[in-house]
């Protein structure tokens, strides 16, 4: 059994961005990196707000980093005491990732004995906008502590600063409000500290930061506790967030810590309840996807209706906080099948963003529903026409990512579509959603072409999920999920109940089905072998690591015009893998397995994204020791250091909610074997060889069940209510 607690022992510098994005602690609002109280912006500190964005000059358009209400360092003797700088005669982290509580203890030899300080803090899941933290302070001599806290507005930013005004106060109770550059949003932090031993309670100033001081002498080994809380509210959510901050700020201090702790651990239970995974046999795989399954809980945007989940989640700015495909392909299962009223709401964030979507395609000269590549408010494409920067020369390299994924589109198509066959309600498509399908099966018909001399359709010039081959004609997997897009455009549009009369209709049903019939898909050559695009096959075949030893540094960007993988049959990331995890009824199994094996050697594995594909193949392959290590991949992207931080010169760390969901998906779907053919629940497990005994929750059409696998046989019961 685990004991869903993470511990690092000792301290290691080097560690301070990749344990930032392990120690996360987040409830869907914010996300507030791991990273210690004395940190600052160096350190990479941020409380990362969900769905407020801002821009500075010609810099990226990216998420608001709020003011951290958890700044506070130490001082003894007049000295200051605190990492990295200080360091540590003792020192743990620990994550407790059942409950999202994060706690530090740091002891520290100074000239006349030792002082330890211990510190637990928690973002609340029972109400969003608040934080909570203990601070324990005890020496074994009587140290003259000054313990220096409040609000620190001097954020760490990608492409900041985005505040333009910073006001705080210091005075009573703590406040900053900020004011962000481009909206003018406010960003309110309120802080109320509550100390019930004597010492003397100083105002102090540093810039930017609302500061305050408590000081005392301690007695031999007595523990003194400091409890703080801070609220959060934007101009997004209220007319007035520094009065709601202060509001909120002094209500949670009378509650006190205790309260609020219990409460959080309650809301946190209540999510366990339908989503945790036991796995009897493998504590080190049971612990890998609960704690995915965590950082899932950590970002999902229960509090709001039109909010989606961010490609890094909340753990910072990178990937400008952006939604990509990562949330309807990787990330959307496991909320349809543990708390569907999520899964609503990310496919909501699709339909309120359709007109972004059209300008898009409009943009392009193209029908219907072209959405973002880098989807951010209102459906703005944040992706860059230069996103990535050469190693060599310093500059901007053109990429195509936001011109040429034009497989976005039938990403929000085939989850709505799937969310509906799941949880049967098709409410969605009342709200929009039928109107949502229709316009990206108009945006694929325009763009197909059509060779004079033949008659079938093709799609030209695009990028597939494998970013490092740009502009190519035909992937398989976009070919095959617009022509999904039109089955599906079809369907609803025979359903007057969705869309109402209107004028064309019968034109809309005539070409989407001729369409459906002549889109050009991929097929297997003589060896069994689907080309991932036209041409494919007439690429150099080289393995990866050879690619690899090409490279002169190691942060160059692979892809592109002139990277080394662009003319190798090397690819980043499962794509036509990807194709058969989504339609595994279109081949035969021989094929599958004869693409699993003949891709795999060729994939890089450069994306999260890729592993939990190649995994759930293999299990619908019977490889499941193939798929073992693939899984193991997924599930650790945020546990296990080494993940991938550079494109090119361009920081990409953070959290992977994709390969979380893509850990979950291959847990449930590939090893336990849950499926829905023929509309019925199935369950076809084949558990991997340490896996004894598995059990979960799922949910489907609304019943609550619950599955239990023991010796790759399961019992499915219906449960009433939990
Ligand atoms: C991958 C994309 C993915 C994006 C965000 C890129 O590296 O190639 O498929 O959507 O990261 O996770």
């Amino acid at each position: 059994m685990i004991d869903w607690k993470l511990k690092d022992i000792s301290f290691n510098s080097d560690n301070i961005a990749w344990h930032g994005n392990k120690h996360l602690v987040g409830n869907g609002y914010m996300g507030v990196r791991g990273t210690l109280e004395e940190y600052t912006k160096e350190q990479l500190v941020a409380v990362n707000l969900a769905g407020i964005y801002d821009k500075v000059g010609d810099g990226w358009r990216e998420p608001v980093n709020a003011p951290n209400g958890f700044y506070g360092y130490l001082i003894v003797d007049d000295e200051v005491v605190k990492l990295p700088e200080s360091s540590a005669e003792e020192h743990y982290v620990e994550l407790d990732y059942r409950y999202g509580i994060f706690t530090r203890c740091t002891t520290w030899r100074l000239m006349r004995g030792n002082i330890t300080l211990k510190s637990t803090r928690f973002v609340s899941m029972d109400d969003v906008h608040v934080g909570a933290i203990k601070t324990e302070i005890s020496a074994d001599f009587h140290a003259d502590v000054k313990y220096v806290f409040g609000i620190d507005a001097d954020v760490w930013d990608i492409n900041g600063p985005h505040f333009d005004i910073i006001k705080v106060n210091s005075n009573g109770l703590m406040t900053v409000d900020a004011v962000t550059h481009e909206k003018n949003h406010n960003v309110s932090v309120a802080q109320k500290v509550t100390v019930e031993f004597p010492c003397e309670v100083k105002r102090e100033e540093e810039i930017n930061k609302a500061v305050a001081s408590v000081s005392f002498i301690t007695d031999l080994n007595k523990k003194y506790v400091i409890e703080r809380y801070f609220a959060l509210y934007t101009s997004l959510d209220c007319e007035n967030p520094l009065e709601a901050a202060k509001e909120a700020a002094v209500t949670k201090a009378i509650e006190g810590y205790d309260t609020l702790l219990e409460k959080h651990k309650n809301a946190w239970e209540n999510l366990w309840r339908r989503s945790e995974i036991i796995i009897e046999g493998d504590d080190k795989s049971m612990e890998a996807l609960n704690y995915s399954l965590y950082h899932l809980h950590c970002i999902a945007p229960r509090h709001a209706d039109n909010l989606s989940i961010a490609a890094r989640g909340l753990s910072g700015q990178t990937y400008k906080g952006a939604v990509f495909w990562d949330t309807e392909m990787f990330i959307l299962d496991f909320f349809i099948m543990t708390e569907p009223e999520v899964a609503k709401k990310l496919i909501k964030y699709r339909i309120d963003t359709l007109e972004g979507a059209k300008e898009k395609a409009k943009g392009y000269g193209y029908d219907g529903a072209f959405y973002a590549w880098e989807s951010q408010e209102n459906g703005f494409d944040a992706c860059s026409d230069y996103n990535v920067t050469d190693v060599f020369t310093k500059r901007p390299m053109r990429t195509y990512f936001k011109d040429k994924q034009i497989h976005i589109s039938s990403a929000i198509v085939y989850a709505m579509d799937k969310y509906i066959s799941l949880t049967g309600d098709d409410s969605i498509l009342k709200e929009g959603g039928a109107e949502t399908i229709v316009e990206c099966a108009k945006f694929y018909y325009s763009a197909l072409i059509k060779k004079v001399c033949d008659d079938r359709y093709e799609l030209r010039d695009v990028i597939g999920p494998d970013e490092y081959h740009e502009r190519i004609d035909n992937n398989g997997y976009t070919n095959r999920m617009a022509k999904n897009t039109f089955r599906i455009a079809i369907e609803v549009l025979e359903n007057e109940e969705y869309l109402g009369a209107f004028a064309d209709r019968e034109e809309l049903i005539g070409k989407f089905s001729d369409a459906f019939d002549k889109i050009f898909i991929q097929q297997p050559d003589s060896e069994g072998v689907i080309p991932q695009f036209d041409g494919y096959k007439e690429l150099e075949d080289v393995t990866v690591d050879e690619v690899r030893s090409r490279l002169i540094d190691p942060k160059e960007y692979w892809g592109g015009a002139y990277g080394v993988a662009s003319h190798t049959k090397v690819i980043k990331q499962a794509d036509v893998i990807t194709w058969l995890a989504m339609y595994p009824q279109d081949f035969d199994l021989e094929v599958m397995k004869q693409n699993w094996n003949y891709y795999e050697k060729r994939t890089e594995h450069g994306s999260s994204l890729s592993a939990c594909m190649y995994a759930l193949v293999a299990c619908m392959c019977n490889m499941t020791e193939e798929a073992f290590p693939l899984f193991t991949k997924s599930a650790t992207a945020d546990l296990a250091p080494g993940g991938k931080e550079w494109a090119g010169l361009v920081y990409i760390g953070g959290t992977h909610p994709a390969s979380a969901g893509g850990a979950y998906m291959v847990a449930v779907e590939g090893f336990a074997g849950v499926n829905f053919k023929n509309g019925k629940l199935n369950v076809e497990p084949k558990l991997p060889e340490s896996w004894k005994k598995m059990s979960f929750h799922i949910t489907y059409k609304n019943v609550l069940y619950r599955v239990e696998i023991s010796d790759n046989e399961a019992l499915v019961t219906e449960v009433d209510d939990m």
